[in-house]
This record gives C-alpha cells, sequence and structure tokens, in this order.
C-alpha cells in the first residue's frame, strides 16, 4: 500500500453532479428522476460511459443495476464493493444516492491517481430502484443482488397494470434471468455507501462525518376503505357511508401511534375524486420505522386493529394489505471502525449516528460486512428540491470514502 495522498478532484466531481442533475422529469418540480421513467434509463446509460471512462469494466446485470469493476492484483477473495443509487423521489434532490454512486466513481479515480492498487477487486454499483416505486416496492436492484427480490415481487401491479418484471425489462434488465444477478456471500469482502445525512445531525454538531451505526427498520402498508358513492348535496349527513372520513380517521390513528418510531402516510388517493360525489374508495399509503423490530411488530397489529375498528364504527369495508417490511439492520463493527480511522486520518473525530432512512445498505447486509459514511444535509432537508450538500463536504466524503476502501482492502476478513 502507498501512503499517497487521496484528493478528489471537487471541479470535475461538481461538473458531474451538475450533468446527473440535468437528467430530470420537466413536468415535475424539483429534480425527478423516478425509476422505470426515460429518463433515469438515459442518467443510467451515461453513469455507465463514467464508470468505463474511470476505467471500470462496466456491465448491466439481470435486475438493470450497473455495476463497473476494477480488477485487484492479488487473489484476494471477495470484492470490496462501493455504491448507491441515482434514482429520485418525486419532487427530490440532487444528492440522494448519487453522491454514493458519483462518489464512488470518483474515489476509483483518486485510488488511480494516487497510485493505489488494491489486492481485491473493487466493484461500483447504481442500483436500479431505491427508492419506493409505483409497485410499492423500494431497493429494487439490491434486493436482486442480496437475493430478496422473488417472483411475488415481479408479480407486483403498477398503476398502468403493468407488472413489475415488465418494468424491469424495460428498463434493460432481464427477469426471467434475476438469479443471475443474485451474488454469493463470499463475493463481499464488505460493503460501504456514501450518503448524505437527510437529517439535522451532523450540521448541528459541525462535524463533517458520520459513522453510521444502523438502518431502521421499515414496514410499508396500503390500507383500503369502501363503500358506495352518493350525492353529496342529497344524501342526509347520517345517511353516507364516506370513504374519504374514514381514511382521514387512519391517518391520525396512524400519527398517534408514532411514539417510539416515525409514522407516516405520504399518499392518499380517492374515487370517484369529484367534489359533489360522496367519496366511495379512499387507498392510503403509509409507513412505519423504527430500529427497534418488537416496536414495528406492535405497530402492526394496533394499526390493524385500529383500521379495521374504523371500518366497522363508519360502516365502511376495509382492508390493510402489507407491501414490504425490512427489519432493522446494524452496521459491521470493523467496516464502522475503518470509517472511523480513515476520517481520523484527515483529521476528523466522526459523529456516530443511526440512519433514519432506508439505505442500499441494507439489503447488501445480507451479503457481508457493510459500513455507511454520511456528510451534512443543509438544514436536514432531503426529499425535497432544497436538499444540499456543499461540494467541499462531498468531497471530504468521497476522501473518506476513498480512505475506507484503502484501509478496508488491508484487513483480511
Ligand atoms: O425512504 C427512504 O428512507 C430512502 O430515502 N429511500
Ligand atoms: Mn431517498
Ligand atoms: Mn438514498
Amino acid at each position: 500500500m502507498t501512503s499517497a495522498r487521496i484528493t478528489p478532484d471537487l471541479e470535475r466531481v461538481g461538473g458531474e453532479l451538475e450533468t446527473l442533475s440535468s437528467y430530470r422529469d420537466p413536468a415535475v418540480p424539483g429534480w425527478t428522476r423516478r425509476v422505470f421513467s426515460d429518463v433515469d434509463r438515459e442518467a443510467r446509460l451515461w453513469v455507465a460511459s463514467l464508470m468505463a471512462a474511470a476505467g471500470l469494466e462496466v456491465e448491466t446485470d439481470a435486475a438493470a443495476n450497473v455495476i463497473g469493476r476494477l480488477r485487484g492484483t492479488g487473489d484476494r477473495s471477495g470484492a470490496v464493493v462501493s455504491g448507491s443509487h441515482t434514482d429520485t423521489v418525486e419532487g427530490g434532490g440532487r444528492f440522494d444516492g448519487i453522491i454514493g454512486v458519483l462518489g464512488a466513481i470518483e474515489a476509483v479515480r483518486c485510488l488511480n491517481e494516487a497510485g493505489v492498487r488494491l489486492e481485491h477487486d473493487l466493484i461500483v454499483v447504481d442500483f436500479l430502484g431505491e427508492e419506493p416505486n409505483d409497485f410499492g416496492l423500494s431497493c429494487v436492484g439490491s434486493r436482486a443482488v442480496a437475493g430478496n427480490l422473488g417472483d411475488d415481487h415481479l408479480q407486483l401491479i403498477g398503476p398502468s397494470g403493468r407488472r413489475l418484471g415488465e418494468a424491469l425489462a424495460a428498463a434493460g434488465g432481464n427477469p426471467d434471468a434475476l438469479a443471475r444477478a443474485r451474488w454469493e456471500a463470499g463475493q463481499v469482502h464488505c460493503f460501504v455507501e456514501l450518503h448524505i445525512e437527510q437529517g439535522p445531525k451532523l450540521e448541528e454538531s459541525a462535524v463533517p462525518i458520520g459513522v453510521v451505526t444502523g438502518i431502521v427498520g421499515i414496514d410499508r402498508l396500503l390500507a383500503r376503505f369502501a363503500r358506495r358513492p352518493d350525492h353529496a348535496g342529497t344524501t342526509p349527513m347520517e345517511r353516507r357511508r364516506d370513504a374519504l372520513c374514514g381514511a382521514a380517521e387512519a391517518v391520525l390513528a396512524i400519527e398517534r401511534l408514532a411514539a417510539g418510531g416515525v409514522t407516516t402516510t405520504g399518499r392518499l388517493e380517492t374515487r370517484p375524486g369529484a367534489s359533489n360525489v360522496v367519496p366511495a374508495e379512499a387507498d392510503l399509503w403509509a409507513e412505519a420505522r423504527s430500529d427497534d423490530e418488537e416496536w414495528l411488530r406492535r405497530f402492526g397489529g394496533a394499526i390493524e386493529d385500529a383500521i379495521a375498528a374504523i371500518g366497522d364504527r363508519r360502516g365502511l369495508g376495509s382492508s390493510l394489505r402489507w407491501l414490504s417490511h425490512e427489519e432493522p439492520v446494524l452496521v459491521t463493527d470493523w467496516v464502522a471502525a475503518t470509517i472511523d480511522q480513515a476520517a481520523s486520518a484527515d483529521g476528523i473525530t466522526p459523529l456516530y449516528l443511526p440512519s433514519g432512512a432506508g439505505h442500499d445498505a441494507a439489503q447488501m447486509a445480507r451479503l457481508g460486512p457493510m459500513g455507511m459514511i454520511f456528510v451534512p444535509s443543509r438544514d436536514g432537508r432531503s426529499h425535497c428540491p432544497e436538499e444540499w450538500t456543499d461540494l467541499d463536504q462531498v468531497g471530504r466524503g468521497i476522501a473518506v470514502l476513498a480512505e475506507t476502501i484503502r484501509l478496508a482492502d488491508g484487513i483480511t476478513g
């Protein structure tokens, strides 16, 4: 190993962040690049070209993940893996996931420029579709790599009646050969993801680097209330069965159950959706997050009871479908210690903090040692157009990532 200094090229990274942000859906406010959209596909082709220009051997796997590999010098088993996602939520920002992909590519260039030759292979991944998609699933690409994307997932139906498997094929994947996208545990020496914090702690503490301790568990659900449409002017109040009023009660019940975790109802749809028709159907999509698996279980039972009780009391049909369950995940001690050592080498005493956001790293933890590096988010904002991290803060994160990769390469697992 060499001790040459690793210095990210901020102008290069800044230019690439800007280029990637130009791949956006102009019909939607913010920096929107939804998975399975044309613009997402185009952006990921551009990412593939960037990987190739950085000297990586690039392939797109059966799950449409863009994967770049730098061969190591030795025959050390398992690769050092880094990456994240480049899709966004609707009305999202320019940093969530994105710095973990562009940052890993920059880390490859920095290591090359510093004359570092790794013994392990180094793999950079732009995972397909980390954000929850129209089929109700998140982390599509990393699930496939971790062996957690099954046929039942591929059969999920989206708003236009299309199945997830079809969307995956249109995005450049091959749902019939999904097993080929799956990695074996021995293929991963460690996985390290650079990401924005998406919360206020680093900024409030004036610390530039966070070492993630764990990633929350997330349960997502779809609840439905339904009865019948009625005339909004002629149906007496006591005779109507208003599905949206049932859903409104459910939203507040979900909020009331938050103590010990966080709960959100992020989407509500009503039919027929006219101001002069009593709503006949209301669907709400909600989620609960906690680092306590037991709390998630209790929330699940409580919200099932609450929705059934609201339906009974209001004379509405009600149903609840669980869309996904992610268990809380702890990071691997030696990977966190290596990130800490890399930050210390840059004169930083990092802050240890849990992640309230979900990440591809939670899927990759199924395959081997995992850790995450956080950089600050201005005002703690994320999943909004204002999401921002200064370029020099991104650069410090990349320097710590590159040094972590170099140190991890020398650790025998
Ligand atoms: O929703 C999340 O936690 C992540 O940002 N995908
Ligand atoms: Mn996100
Ligand atoms: Mn993200």
